[in-house]
């Protein structure tokens, strides 16, 4: 994502692999339409879009009398937490800049919207920071000449640049490890197939693209040591959200015993929800299970299913990889000394 000529521009990943572009964003709703309708997606990116999409809806009505500002912003605040449920960092994201907001109660509305716009790019900066930071803590958990497998998209594009997992993946090559990826498709939205498969290429990290159900097999196979994905909302005990299929790829590890690593920045742990249960689950469109872009394969009829993310319980992940790094087999005690470190 980028801030040009004040307004917010989303590489529009609905189209990626097969196009490359940039969609723009004048104001809040058409920002909460990005998120809802996966033009960006990622729980980090997701959360920097919410930001950026205040400070357009602020720049757009820096010249309002205060009150008409302020009850833009409320409105935009209400529009951005109803795009998408699951991960936490849109909720801390637009926290952030509530409070920012709040504390500009004595400013004109411009310089309030200059206050919140420098906080979206403080942000977005920091985001990028903390994937570096995360990676020189992942790095050192992949063996040179590994083959790490990773689920949906957890890269540059699910971030505001660098990545999670693909950003452990990134720093352990950049050591000078020679790293394969295995990616798993991701259905229904294909995010490995069209997303991680594309960052690795882009990145020159040889990358092998299989299907769901071709975890299992090439785990029994001794094809896999090492799994790492994102997260969209880890809950106070270390239960982890994350997209659908994460689930079962955690299962499959701790059967044939390889370490199974998550990837994610504070900000997705939410203290306030004890555990998984606690994890609100997107349910998506009926129409990404019966078909793909105007292809139907499912009967009329039918009815569907189709839950977002899945919840991978604390007591199946190696470790959570942090900006302060490695929390092991995590529970609530440690996960509450991280952070008050
Ligand atoms: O539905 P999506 O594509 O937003 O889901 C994304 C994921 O599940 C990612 O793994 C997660 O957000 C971590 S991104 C660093």
């Amino acid at each position: 994502m980028r801030w040009r000529d004040d307004r917010l521009e989303l590489i529009d990943q609905r189209r990626l692999p097969l196009e490359f572009e940039y969609v723009a964003c004048v104001d809040a709703a058409q920002t909460a339409a990005a998120i809802r309708d996966m033009v960006v997606r990622g729980a980090p990116a997701i959360g920097c879009t919410a930001a950026f999409g205040v400070a357009v809806e602020a720049q757009r009505h820096a010249g309002a009398a205060r009150m008409q500002f302020d009850a833009a912003l409320h409105e935009a605040f209400r529009l951005l937490a109803a795009s998408r449920p699951t991960a936490v960092n849109l909720f801390w994201a637009i926290e952030r800049m509530r409070r920012c907001h709040a504390q500009t109660s004595g400013l004109s509305s411009r310089e309030a919207a200059q206050a919140l716009l420098n906080l979206a790019k403080q942000m977005h900066a920091e985001d990028i920071e903390i994937n570096r930071a995360i990676g020189r803590h992942g790095a050192p958990l992949i063996a040179d000449g590994a083959s790490v497998m990773t689920h949906c998209n957890a890269g540059a594009l699910a971030t505001a640049g660098y990545g999670t997992a693909l950003g452990v993946i990134r720093a352990a090559r950049d050591a000078g490890k020679r790293i394969s990826v295995i990616a798993n498709e991701t259905r229904p939205y294909l995010q490995g197939a069209r997303l991680t498969a594309w960052e690795m290429v882009q990145e020159g990290i040889p990358v092998t693209l299989v299907t769901d159900n071709m975890a299992g097999h090439l785990m029994q196979q001794g094809r896999v040591d090492v799994i790492v994905v994102g997260a969209d909302r880890i809950a106070a005990n270390g239960d982890t959200a994350n997209k659908i299929g994460t689930y079962t790829v955690a299962v499959l590890a701790q059967r044939h015993r390889i370490p199974f690593y998550v990837a994610a920045p504070l900000s997705t742990i939410d203290t306030a929800v004890a555990d998984g249960n606690g994890i609100p689950i997107e349910e998506r469109d009926a129409a990404e299970v019966t078909g793909f872009r105007g292809m139907r394969w499912a009967p009329d009829g039918v009815s569907v299913a189709n839950p977002a993310f899945d919840v991978t319980p604390a007591a199946l992940i190696t470790g959570i990889i942090t900006e302060l790094g490695l929390v092991a087999q995590p529970d609530v005690a440690k996960i509450r000394a991280l952070l008050e470190r």
